[in-house]
């Protein structure tokens, strides 16, 4: 089993005494999982109606929510997006609604929201303007989480636009002294505000910056925006490749999420115009195998049943609300499918499992693969059927194009154990580790069993295997990796950091370096270093070694 989540991060003394003070002196999302304990589920206007929001499309949705069943599946979030707002503040520097869209008033929808069961949520931006133009929290930080709390307001999305640096910044640091001094003000409110930080999507373009910002986003807020707005309604282009580039992006950050942080890969779109059922119903199983935020862009009222229904799915619903928060990571990935795994509160392990192709494939994939026992008894259950079957070493499936299949499997008595297990891959260049006869490559994923790695030990000391030669290890030789017996000592251990390193025990980092998997220096923003690793991996931050 992985270590207990409350103490994944834990810092070893020996490198604690470096850490930067401020990141960890102040009130941190990961150390109050309890602000969030698990992902938030509602409903947000943007993706559907964008800047058209007003009180009845509010008030209507709620009600809606009510007696369609989602309130009660869980969906208990009301967030207003862009737009809300009128393009002054108040002489004293107050924000203030639109009174001809909320003619009652945001307080009155707050209390609307509270008696039907509901949280209200509201958006803001960190620059001088909103991406739509309205004021801009930029100068008025303390005055606006003020008002937001007055109004009865508990959950605050704030977005990235219109930020320019000063004082020389480069805009990464601009973002994250911005962000940084909201924390403080939310977190030393009486009741800190929930905050979705939409920084990271501001640096998806350049991966390396990106992981750099990820890498102080946990300690700030309870969920982030990390990549593109999923397409609108009306938007032009796919809207499966908008979910795949979000779902693309939301893999390469399995190491950020823990009790009470929460990556986000953007709403569900569940009346996009775009999508085939099979495609809203991938959407979904994707999002809850992850354990991502599950916030509904569309008209709730207008929904088909069968919609409401899969939106309902309480098995997948359940996954999504696991308190151990894991999100599912890549066991393996080909030109047909991408196969995912994770472990829930139970001692359960999910198989996610995405036919990406564009015709209907079939697949069999191993319980060793799952870092389960092949010795051992399991029952799968199918989260979509509910049927329950008896399987021994694999798992069979067949997949129409771009559907989900997800399997709970549940371990026969004597057979708990589990090893994190899975690809381990750079998230810049997407080469998946390959174990060879002379080390380590880094090479175009195929879901060979020479690229699915079984991650063995505890806390921050690590042995890392290939499936094709499970007693084997990966070592550290000079400036290169080899494989080796696993009981051949010290230069098997690796540890795994927030900063996507992977780092051998004489201190330098598994690199990507000409389709080679050689070892270097540690450093940030080296596009060669910055890995994936399967789920339950236990993760330090490792910020101090690099600076
Ligand atoms: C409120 O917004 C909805 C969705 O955009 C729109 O259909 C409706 O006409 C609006 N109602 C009012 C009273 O403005
Ligand atoms: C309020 O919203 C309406 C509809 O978008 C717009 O016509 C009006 O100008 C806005 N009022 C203010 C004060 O911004
Ligand atoms: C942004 O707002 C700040 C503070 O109000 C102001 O000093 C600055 O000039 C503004 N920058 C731009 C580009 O509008
Ligand atoms: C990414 O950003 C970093 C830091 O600003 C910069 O050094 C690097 O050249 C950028 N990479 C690319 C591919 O643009």
């Amino acid at each position: 089993m992985p270590p207990p989540y409350t103490s994944r991060w834990a810092i070893p003394a020996r490198i604690a005494s470096l850490l930067i003070l401020p990141l960890l002196s102040v009130h941190a999302s990961f150390e109050d999982p309890k602000l969030l304990p698990t992902p938030p589920m509602g409903f947000n206007n943007w993706a559907r109606f964008e800047c058209d929001l007003n009180e009845t499309l509010f008030t209507e949705t709620a009600q809606s929510m009510v007696s369609r069943g989602l309130l009660a599946a869980g969906y208990n979030r009301l967030n207003l997006d862009d737009c809300w707002m009128t393009h002054e503040r108040t002489a004293n520097g107050v924000l203030q609604w639109n009174a001809t869209l909320f003619p009652h008033g945001i307080p009155w929808l707050a209390d609307f929201a509270h008696k039907h069961g509901f949280h209200l949520g509201i958006y803001e931006d960190s620059g001088n303007a909103t991406c739509g133009g309205y004021p801009g929290s930029y100068g008025h930080e303390q005055v606006d989480a003020e008002t937001f709390a007055s109004w009865g307001i508990d959950y605050l999305k704030l977005d990235g636009c219109n930020v320019y640096p000063e004082n020389g910044r480069s805009m990464a640091e601009e973002y994250k002294r911005r962000y940084g001094q909201w924390h403080q003000i939310l977190s030393a409110m009486a009741d800190p505000l929930i905050f979705s930080e939409s920084a990271p999507a501001y640096f998806s373009d350049n991966k390396t910056e990106w992981a750099s910002v990820m890498d102080w986003i946990p300690f700030y807020g309870e969920l982030a925006r990390h990549s593109d707005d999923i397409l609108v309604y009306v938007g032009e282009g796919s809207a499966w490749d908008s979910i795949m580039v979000n779902y693309h992006y939301q893999t390469l950050l399995v190491r950020y999420q823990q009790p009470g942080y929460y990556n986000d890969p953007d709403f569900l779109i569940p009346d996009h115009p775009g999508l085939t059922d099979a495609e809203k119903r991938s959407h979904f199983a994707l999002w809850t195998s992850f354990g991502a935020p599950l916030i509904i862009s569309a008209y709730i009222p207008a929904l088909s049943d069968e919609e409401i229904q899969f939106l309902s799915n309480k098995d997948l619903i359940a996954v999504d609300q696991d308190p151990l928060a894991q999100q599912a990571a890549l066991v393996s990935r080909d030109a047909s499918f991408d196969v995912l795994t994770r472990s829930l509160a139970n001692g359960d392990r999910l198989l996610t499992v995405l036919n990406t192709g564009s015709s209907s494939a079939k697949t069999s994939i191993s319980v060793a693969r799952l870092g389960l026992n092949e010795k051992c008894q399991y029952k799968a259950r199918d989260l979509w059927t509910g049927k329950v079957s008896s399987i021994h070493d694999s798992v069979d499936i067949t997949l129409d194009s771009h559907a989900t299949a997800v399997y709970r499997i549940t371990p026969g008595r004597g057979c708990t154990s589990v090893t994190p297990t899975g690809m381990i891959f750079n998230t810049v260049s997407g080469h998946c580790l390959t174990a060879s006869s002379s080390g380590a490559t880094f090479q175009t994923c195929n879901a060979a069993d020479n690229q699915v790695w079984s991650v063995s030990g505890s806390g921050t000391k690590v042995t890392v295997s290939p499936l094709s030669n499970p007693a084997k290890c990966l070592a550290g030789k000079g400036s290169g990796t080899v494989l080796v017996d696993c009981k051949s000592g010290a230069d098997t251990v690796w540890s795994h950091a927030i900063t996507g390193h992977l780092q051998n025990a004489n201190g330098d980092c598994l690199t990507e370096s000409g389709g080679k998997g050689t070892l270097a220096a540690c450093e940030l923003m080296q596009s060669g270093q910055i890995l994936g690793l399967p789920s339950g991996v236990h993760v330090v931050d490792g910020s101090s070694s690099d600076k």
